[in-house]
């Protein structure tokens, strides 16, 4: 841990709540405190009813096993299947004809499924997979832009009991294979580009080197989305469009046992390697369709819009399975926002008269800094929820959201979690929870959370700590992908028994959590995490480069940008075309979203007498601020040596 300041005293007397409107607290899931008093009494309990209101093939007989923490078992010895519950358990129950997924293209092409057409399609691709060799427990990576087949993958694999792996679109074809040899994939689904902002990307063509080095896949599916060219392997390359023509519309789901994995999320962490998040069957279900239906406010006629990509955890719980299994209608964007033109998102708001939307707070700076005369253009009166998901929500950007997007109709759900949580963990309840703008408010039912000291004592009011998780919950992370030792020493061992979720937060008198971002060298870039080691890894990887230390600089709209500072070997001279090249290499490596912004060359990083890099005093510099205690520093010359060069710049 790094960088708490402990003692910090914070309030929040100066803010005004928001009561949920009237309106919608008559009409909402819920309008009283009936579930916290419920999940207070008996967490348990709580869980057991929520449970309940899924289809189980097999009935659990005890609902958690928490003798052999942190290895926790829910729902012991249930049995279900997450795409019946996502998909044939509608169809059955009369919703057959209700859209279940609706997508648009950036090119302004427009596909709609049906519960009945997205089950066939999905049947479709099981047949496929089946036929290919996948069976219950194989690794199936998917790696895609946003369109249907995504989520038809995903979907399928459920039906079978694979594994998805999904590799988000924007990584490199470098990271791709990383994660494709971790988690040892037999078949890659992709496609031949992807469409961004009018141009189009190759996928498939871009990764062919790569794949060459992945002695694990079989076989790799491709899905023609842009038409760019490729070469086809022969054994190895097949066309989805050929494949699902060929197969029968039905497949039976099979039963999965509820702590059967059900799929591996790749996310940074404080070293080089990306962890394998590995989630389960029954738990995970349960908690994102639970939290989805109270914190969204299901109602039958909601079109509900999450701006996330399928390859984040945003995207699986709350583009897919949350949704899915509420019965709801989801509708996908596979484009950026201000492509053609900045009012993308509003026009498809008026569009497709979406009733809950749920963005970044990153995407919601843009849109303020582009001005409120543009969504001021469009009809946004369908909406009736806002969500903000990803980062610490500044109350600037929430008033705005409120005002210019929700015109003051609309209440604002701050809903904080991870990878790791699987659902949302705190988070107002829309019809019940007055809103404070930049708090995620309270702990959902059934959810313990905390604030506490290094010790592990509760923090007082005002008293800054960190955030913690003191009970299980079903939806957690059950370990990393085989490494268990890195899940005990990330998670558990801070505070024994206690799961550690690696950010700072205080909690008022009134009992809301404010979150204040991570306390490890994690930096959220445009709602995204990204581990400083990895791009320093990938920095230093570089034949060029001695040493590397990467920090985040606070920035208006992404939350930090990332400020690389380099040391080079003897005889290279730094100048801006290495800058440029050495850019252009992380983003080889990891992808675009982890380029750095800035990169510094210096003679020497400021190290502790120890050796510890003190990245401490390269923000203080990059923020240009006034130095903290360097007396530790072993060459205090090397600080001034960096001030001089950075403020030249
Ligand atoms: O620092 C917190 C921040 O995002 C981290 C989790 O990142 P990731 O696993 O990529 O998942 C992002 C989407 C769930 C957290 O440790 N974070 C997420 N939501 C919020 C947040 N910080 C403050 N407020 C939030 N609402």
């Amino acid at each position: 841990m790094t960088d708490s300041n402990h003692g910090d005293i914070f309030n929040d007397d100066h803010v005004k709540p928001f009561m949920p409107p009237d309106e919608f607290k008559n009409n909402s899931q819920v309008n009283d405190d009936s579930l916290y008093r419920e999940a207070q009494k008996d967490r348990y309990a709580f869980w057991n009813r929520m449970a309940d209101g899924l289809d189980w093939i097999q009935k659990w007989d005890k609902l958690i096993d928490d003798g052999t923490s942190p290895y926790f078992k829910w729902f012991i010895n249930g049995k279900l299947n997450v795409s019946a519950n996502c998909l044939d358990r509608h169809v059955e129950n009369g919703l057959g004809n209700k859209k279940a997924l609706v997508f648009e293209g950036e090119q302004g092409d427009s596909v709609e499924f049906t519960y009945t057409e997205l089950l066939k399609e999905v049947c479709k691709f099981s047949n496929v997979l089946k036929n290919l060799g996948v069976n219950k427990g194989d690794a199936v990576t998917i790696w895609m832009p946003m369109v249907p087949e995504a989520i038809i993958a995903m979907l399928a694999c459920t039906r079978i009991g694979a594994i998805h792996s999904v590799v988000f679109g924007g990584f490199s074809p470098e990271a791709l294979k990383d994660r494709i040899l971790d988690s040892k994939s037999k078949i890659l689904v992709t496609a031949d580009g992807a469409f961004r902002r009018g141009k189009t990307i190759p996928m498939l063509d871009s990764a062919r080197e790569e794949l060459e080095k992945c002695p694990s896949i079989e076989k790799v599916i491709i899905i023609e989305r842009t038409g760019t060219p490729y070469n086809k392997k022969d054994n190895r390359d097949l066309l989805y469009s050929e494949l699902i023509a060929e197969v029968g519309e039905n497949f039976a789901p099979v039963a999965m046992d509820a702590e059967d994995p059900l799929f591996i999320l790749y996310s940074s962490g404080t070293t080089g390697k990306p962890k394998g998040i590995l989630h389960t069957t029954g738990g995970y279900l349960v908690g994102v369709n639970a939290t989805f239906r109270y914190v969204f406010d299901h109602r039958e006629d909601d079109i509900f819009w999450c701006t996330a990509d399928v390859g984040w955890i945003t995207g699986h719980s709350y583009i897919v399975y949350g949704p899915l299994s509420n019965g709801t209608t989801t509708f996908i964007y596979e484009g950026t926002p201000d492509y053609p033109a900045r009012d993308r998102f509003w026009e498809l708001i008026e569009k497709y008269k979406i009733t809950v939307f749920y963005t970044a707070p990153t995407a919601i700076r843009s849109f303020m800094r582009w001005g409120s005369h543009i969504p001021a253009g469009r009809d946004l009166s369908s909406l009736r929820l806002l969500g903000s998901v990803g980062e610490p929500i500044n109350p600037e950007a929430w008033l705005w959201y409120h005002e210019h997007i929700g015109k003051g109709r609309c209440p604002i759900v701050d809903t904080w979690w991870q990878t790791e949580t699987g659902m949302i963990m705190i988070t107002p309840l829309p019809g019940v929870t007055p809103l404070k703008p930049g708090s995620a408010t309270k702990p959902f039912p059934g959810i313990d959370a905390d604030v506490v000291d290094d010790r592990g004592n509760s923090t007082e009011p005002g008293q800054r700590g960190f955030l913690v998780i003191k009970s299980p919950w079903p939806a957690m992370l059950r370990t990393l992908f085989e490494d268990q030792e890195r899940y005990e020493v990330t998670y558990w061992k801070q505070y024994p028994g206690i799961y550690f979720t690696g950010d700072g937060a205080w909690k008022d008198k009134d009992g809301y959590f404010w979150i204040m971002g991570r306390v490890d060298d994690v930096l959220n870039v445009s709602g995204h995490r990204i581990g400083t080691m990895e791009v320093e890894s990938a920095l230093v990887d570089h034949p060029s480069v001695a040493e590397a230390a990467v920090i985040g600089k606070v920035h208006e709209i992404k939350g930090h940008a990332i400020t690389a500072f380099v040391t080079l070997k003897e005889g290279v001279e730094g100048n801006d075309e290495l800058v440029k090249e050495l850019k252009s290499h992380v983003g080889k490596r990891i992808g675009a979203i982890a380029r750095p912004e800035d990169i510094f060359f210096t003679y020497e990083l400021p190290k502790t007498r120890s050796g510890k890099i003190m990245r401490r005093l390269l923000r203080d510099i990059a923020e240009k601020r006034e130095l903290g205690d360097v007396t530790t520093l072993m060459d205090p010359q090397v600080v001034a040596s960096i001030k001089d060069k950075y403020g030249e710049k």
